[in-house]
């Protein structure tokens, strides 16, 4: 799990950005985290193991960019990238269970209930959760309406019609041939909406109200956010175990519905760079001031773990 890999087709434009995101993501978390002093010690250690030290950080780095190309400075993206990778890692602590993927390994190291034990994990998880949205709620400088959109795009997003809704739909498909429409809202709902919601974060972090950009956001957004989860579909069946940092092959070893089990490998490949296509000629009313998401789309479905 090298970042090396990310150095795929990246303008220096990108690999500064990313650079600059993953940095500041990792300080805000280690800062923001309880520390081992808090009400329980154990609790605390398995929020810090589950959230920092791994992790492309592909959701902050979406906060960051979409909060540039909104107008604000990278300060103001800190405490919502930090929180939506909160998000991101509760929900994977809680994809690893066993009742769920029941997975050993996540970004090189023992999945958090191997490291821990299930009930941390399922703690973890939980209060990796409430932490998000009261990182939002009380930290950095943000007007009240900031505040709430914030919190309210980033509930919707994870919630009963978001992130969750997938994960439940995910569970149901094991072992059941999905169409291809219904594949497709699964894959939007557990990983694009997650997506989504962190460029519209970050342009609300930039104090902008502008409908037009939130809207090209959007299609920017649904589109790289169903072509991630296509790539990551992909990747479980062609890269290898040591590459992902996470078990290859964990998907038809669970019978889990994927685009490359329904549409086969060159069909699925041939869907990502067409969404990726589309991601771009949404913010083709930007110019330069989009070229990093630009590039971003196309990390999104070349990247190789
Ligand atoms: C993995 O997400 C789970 C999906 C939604 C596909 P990432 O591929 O972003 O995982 P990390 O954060 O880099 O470990
Ligand atoms: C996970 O999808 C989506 C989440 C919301 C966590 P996967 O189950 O395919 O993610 P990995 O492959 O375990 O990272
Ligand atoms: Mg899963
Ligand atoms: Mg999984
Ligand atoms: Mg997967």
């Amino acid at each position: 799990m090298t970042t090396s890999q990310d150095s795929i087709d990246q303008t220096p434009q990108l690999s500064a950005l990313m650079a600059n995101s993953r940095e500041r993501v990792e300080a805000a978390l280690q800062s923001l985290l309880p520390s081992s002093t808090s009400a329980s010690k154990r609790l605390a250690d398995a929020m810090r193991y589950a959230a920092t030290g791994g992790g492309k950080r592909v959701r902050p780095i979406l906060v960051y960019a979409a909060c540039k190309l909104a107008g604000g400075k990278d300060e103001q993206a800190d405490v919502p990238a930090a929180a939506i990778e909160l998000v991101h890692a509760y929900s994977l602590v809680h994809d690893d269970l066993p009742a769920m993927d029941d997975d050993d390994l996540r970004r090189g190291q023992p999945t958090c209930h191997r490291a821990f034990d299930e009930a941390t994990a399922i703690l973890a998880g939980d209060t990796l959760h409430t932490l998000a949205f009261e990182l939002l709620a009380l930290r950095g400088s943000f007007s009240a309406e900031q505040r709430v959109d914030m919190i309210a795009t980033l509930c919707q997003a994870a919630g009963a019609d978001g992130m969750a809704a997938g994960q439940m739909q995910d569970m149901l498909g094991h072992g059941q041939q999905m169409t291809l429409a219904a594949l497709e809202e699964m894959h939007y709902l557990k990983t694009g909406r997650l997506i989504t919601a962190a460029l519209l974060i970050g342009r609300t972090a930039a104090g902008n109200k502008d409908a037009s950009l939130g809207h090209a956001l959007r299609e920017y957004g649904d589109a790289i956010g169903l072509a991630f989860q296509i790539q990551d579909d992909i990747l479980d069946v062609t890269a290898g175990t040591e590459q992902l940092g996470k078990p290859s092959g964990s998907d038809e070893k669970h019978g889990k519905s994927t685009f490359p089990g329904l549409i086969g490998l060159e069909a699925s490949r041939q869907r990502a760079n067409d969404l990726c296509e589309r991601a771009c000629a949404a913010l083709s009313d930007y110019g330069p001031a989009a070229e990093a998401l630009i590039t971003l789309a196309r990390y999104v479905v070349q990247r190789q773990h």
